[in-house]
């Protein structure tokens, strides 16, 4: 695992497009496994800049959706996947056909396994790109987690509630269970990219990057990962590297 520090947000923003560009150009068909929340915006955007200078090729890309909530129609403000399209499909004319979804509008049995069977017949994930949750989750795999956690339902903790409600506007507005990406099947993307900004992570990255690995901070699994993990935080962030 190698963690990079930079100065700010903007620099973050700048440092983690250039990683999901340098995968890409390696791999032009890569299938990115992608985060919403706030942290990855910079570096959508960033993306979508450098595809319409012609700067990106992405024609071949595909695309994975992380996490869902449970049971909201389609059409509603708060589907991750719409948030995902929005953000990052639609700046970089990547059609549903090259798209996962994990769709929350099914049962989730059913979701969670079409969505599985996807992925291994699309040959894994290339480029996981990930954001830290206030409690340590990666996507929605709340702790206490083990790391071989499947794809599938679950409850989020009041802590997620809670980190959630600025998005949508209050608690009360925050679908109450969610479908996740599992952590063992992100933690065999290729390459994993945590991104990391802002002084009130300082303390779950330090724990997400202690010694050994505990299912009470679920990113610190990514120490086991199978591929190559770059944790790229700002100096808020990470003060001073491990
Ligand atoms: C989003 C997701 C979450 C966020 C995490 C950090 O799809 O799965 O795990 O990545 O909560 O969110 P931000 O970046 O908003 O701090």
């Amino acid at each position: 695992m190698r963690t990079v520090v930079v100065d700010d947000y903007a620099a973050l923003s700048q440092a983690a497009a250039d990683a999901i560009a340098a995968t890409v150009r390696r791999k032009p068909d890569a299938l990115l496994l992608l985060a919403t929340g706030d942290t990855p915006m910079g570096a959508y955007r960033e993306l979508g800049e450098r595809y319409r200078r012609g700067e990106l090729d992405t024609a071949q890309v595909r695309i994975a959706q992380l996490d869902a909530y449970a049971g909201i129609a389609e059409g509603d403000h708060r589907s991750l996947y719409g948030w995902m399209v929005s953000a990052f499909a639609e700046p970089l004319d990547i059609p549903e056909e090259r798209t996962i979804r994990l769709d929350g509008r099914l049962p989730p049995a059913i979701a969670c396994r079409d969505y599985d069977a996807s992925v291994a017949a699309g040959g894994g994930f290339d480029l996981a790109v990930l954001g830290l949750g206030p409690n340590g989750h990666l996507g929605f795999n709340e702790p206490p987690i083990e790391r071989d956690a499947p794809t599938r339902l679950v409850p989020l903790t009041p802590a997620s509630l809670r980190s959630n409600a600025r998005y949508w506007g209050g608690e009360d507005n925050v679908p109450r269970e969610a479908l996740t990406c599992g952590l063992a099947s992100m933690l065999e993307a290729r390459e994993i990219l945590l991104v990391v900004s802002g002084a009130h992570k300082r303390e779950i990255l330090r724990e997400t990057l202690a010694p050994m690995p505990s299912a009470d901070v679920p990113a610190s699994w990514l120490q086991s990962a199978a591929g190559e993990v770059v944790v790229l935080a700002d100096r808020d962030a990470l003060p001073s590297l491990p």
